[in-house]
């Protein structure tokens, strides 16, 4: 890392902890230089990043000053106990993302970022070169566990982080979503119980509603992710089969947990022989120093089975995801066989010849801060346009804020009224296998940021106005 790149780090990270908070002046250059004995055009640099990135701007001749969301409240965790219960979600969920894939909608309830974030023209070369040079028998030699070279990229990546995971214990798949079903079923069976956040993904929901199971939900908070109290009272009353859960930016509030609670969570369902099924699609989307180890780093007996996959930092629609599956690898291969057989060859070939170019870490740090700068819109665009008293989450990576309205505010009616003028919202309700959430939702700040969405964004607080004022 280079000097100003390193000076910029520190900076940020005192902004995102607080210690710099909004409205600060950053330090004098006299000051910098004496403390961290780097030259001005060093500080002048590492102040242009932080500029880039959107966490500070520059006042004319006053100096930068901390932008950012200190004035915004967080959530509070508003999760009602449940009992576990059968799962009936997906025709709400549908009936709510259809309008996500209308071109004319703004979509601030997707769940993807703007496909324009993605070095798409470099990856179609290694698309195409990968056509035309494949060896025809990689078509068989690609059979599940998946292509070699691509595994071993992905081991690469994991050695990286300082948690070995080797080739031949990583398993290809069709995206995460494949990865996640495939362990689901490996260790459960219809009517069993799976704990599961709330809110938490809807297609968590939608693959226990498919597989006849039962959900059980534990509450998540805004600022460090699911309640392990919580957790260890329900698995103490009742027979939980497994775990599917996200660790880090977590989807839909953005929340992370700490290392350390990682740890006790792989601790405590490894004395209960409990599987953990890990959701980790967003963790190269950090925005601190490096990437959080996910709960798989502490897992030592093989309970947890680590999926991500590239759809949401490199190759949407390549479909390509892996699983790293612990003790549960022959089923899960087995039942990849069973469905699917393989993910598509060229796709893993054309990825893993990206990867092996090296300018993927590139790439990631790029976006990273491009999100990071368009977190830091969306806030100021709420701070602007919607009214004091809503709650809204500080992730420090992915691309999801939560935004939390006072109790008995109606967020399916805010969609109707949204999706009429062009913008899509993601409502609370359909995070919830209990339907809980009226009150919250989920908006995306990964898309192609521009004057539309500051647009958007005021229309939306004039609806939420509108209806808060008993409209
Ligand atoms: C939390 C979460 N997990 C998994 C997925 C699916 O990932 P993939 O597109 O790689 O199947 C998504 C996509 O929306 C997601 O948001």
């Amino acid at each position: 890392m280079k000097r100003y790149e390193a000076l910029a780090e520190l900076i940020a990270a005192d902004i995102r902890n607080g210690t710099l908070p909004p409205g600060t002046k950053l330090p004098s250059v006299r000051k910098l230089r004496l403390q961290h004995q780097v030259s001005p055009s060093t500080i002048f640099e590492a102040y242009r990043r932080l500029e880039d990135r959107g966490l500070v701007r520059a006042r004319e001749r006053s100096g930068f000053f901390v932008l950012g969301t200190g004035t915004l409240l967080e959530p509070k965790t508003s999760m009602v106990l449940a009992q576990p219960a059968q799962v009936d979600i997906s025709q709400l969920v549908f009936s709510i993302l259809g309008a996500v894939q209308d071109r004319n909608v703004l979509p601030l309830g997707s769940a993807f970022p703007s496909p324009k974030l993605f070095p798409l023209p470099r990856l179609a070369k290694s698309l195409a070169s990968s056509a035309r040079y494949i060896d025809p028998w990689e078509t068989v030699a690609s059979l599940p566990p998946g292509h070699l070279a691509l595994r071993q990229q992905i081991a690469l990546r994991y050695l990286g982080m300082g948690m070995p995971q080797p080739p031949e214990n990583i398993i290809i798949t069709n995206g995460a979503l494949e990865a996640l079903n495939l362990c689901l079923a490996a260790v459960a069976q219809p009517g069993d119980l799976i704990a599961i956040e709330s809110p938490g993904f809807y297609a968590a929901l939608q693959a226990i509603e498919r597989l006849k199971m039962k959900a059980l939900e534990i509450p998540v908070h805004a600022k460090d992710g699911l309640d392990l109290d919580a957790l260890e009272a329900l698995l103490a009353q009742h027979p939980v089969k497994a775990c599917w859960l996200m660790t880090s930016f977590q989807n839909p509030m953005g929340a992370s947990m700490s290392e350390e609670k990682k740890q006790r969570l792989v601790a405590m369902l490894t004395q209960r022989q409990i599987p953990l099924i890990e959701d980790d699609v967003y963790g190269e989307l950090y925005f601190g120093n490096r990437q959080p180890l996910p709960a798989k780093a502490f897992d030592q007996e093989g309970w947890v089975m680590h999926c991500s996959s590239f759809s949401k930092c490199l190759a949407p629609g390549y479909r390509i995801g892996w699983v790293s599956p612990g003790r549960f690898g022959k089923q899960i291969e087995q039942l990849k066989l069973m469905t699917t057989l393989s993910a598509s060859v060229p796709a893993q070939v054309a990825i893993a010849d990206y990867l092996q170019t090296g300018a993927y870490d590139k790439h990631l740090r790029k976006l990273r801060h491009t999100l990071e700068s368009q977190l830091t819109l969306m806030n100021e665009a709420i701070l602007r346009y919607f009214p004091a008293e809503v709650r809204v989450s500080r992730p420090q990576g992915g691309y999801f804020v939560w935004v939390e309205f006072p109790e008995g505010f109606d967020t399916l009616r805010l969609h109707r009224e949204a999706v009429e003028l062009g913008i899509s919202i993601a409502p609370g309700p359909i995070f919830s296998a209990s339907r809980q959430y009226h009150h919250c939702i989920r908006l995306n700040y990964g898309g192609n940021w521009d004057g539309y969405y500051d647009k958007a964004l005021q229309q939306l607080g004039a609806l939420i106005q509108l209806q808060l004022s008993g409209c």
